[in-house]
């Protein structure tokens, strides 16, 4: 069968980038990463997409007037590269509501807190601020609210007494490179619907959705 192209847009490190690379090298996974695309030319992510073969692009936000102008020019590109499903991966531009509405159901995002709790920047502050006991991560499908809309599944870790945003963020980290290649697998095989908002995922087990991670 034909595997689902991908394409992923990031801002940085891309490590969640990499998690998708790596498990679409396996010949088994149902998806392959068509292109990558960057908004920062200086994203470390382009050159761990490089050396893994994958064709990057490099679109500067600050060569545009506005956001859907931007937005329109990286939409161009992953219909040139016959992408059929958009990954956000750390992308940390806001897009105008033209992008996710043309992407409407094909375009995904991975956010480091249990949305719809701390949507935004500073989220592991925002967790240790709340003084939460539970944190982790989310992967939804985009629509033009940030950090909203359908969740897919997500994974639970502990938030521990003496955490700090780095080790609640390395403890965070762990569980996104686990749970987006598997959501990207779930809908690469037509398992995935939404449907008034909500999400179902066929054929897997019960809790399949939430990973829970104890270990710190
Ligand atoms: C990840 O923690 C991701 O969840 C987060 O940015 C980080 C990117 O790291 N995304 C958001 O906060 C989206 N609102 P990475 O570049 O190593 O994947």
């Amino acid at each position: 069968m034909a595997k689902l192209k991908v394409g992923v847009l990031i801002s940085g490190r891309g490590s969640n980038m990499a998690a998708l690379i790596q498990a679409a090298q396996a010949s088994d996974y149902p998806a392959e990463i068509a292109c990558v695309i960057s908004n920062r030319a200086d994203a470390a992510g382009l050159e761990t997409a490089r050396k893994a073969g994958i064709s990057t692009e490099v679109i500067s936000h600050r060569d545009y007037p506005d956001r859907e102008t931007f937005d329109r020019d990286v939409s161009a590109a992953l219909e040139r590269h016959r992408v059929e499903l958009v990954a956000l991966a750390g992308f940390m531009r806001i897009q105008s509501p033209w992008f996710p509405e043309r992407w409407s159901g094909r375009q995904i995002n991975i956010h480091p807190s249990l949305l719809p709790a701390f949507p935004g920047l500073h989220v592991q502050r925002q967790a240790l601020n709340a003084g939460v006991r539970l944190s982790g991560c989310t992967v939804h499908f985009v629509t033009p609210d940030l950090d909203a809309g359908p969740i897919i599944a997500q994974a639970a870790v502990p938030v521990l007494a003496g955490d700090t945003e780095e080790t609640l963020s390395a403890r965070i980290l762990r569980q996104e490179h686990r749970l987006y290649p598997l959501v990207l697998r779930w809908i690469a095989e037509g398992r995935v619907a939404v449907a008034g908002g909500r999400v179902t995922v066929r054929d897997v087990s019960p809790g399949a959705t939430l990973l829970f991670s104890p270990e710190p």
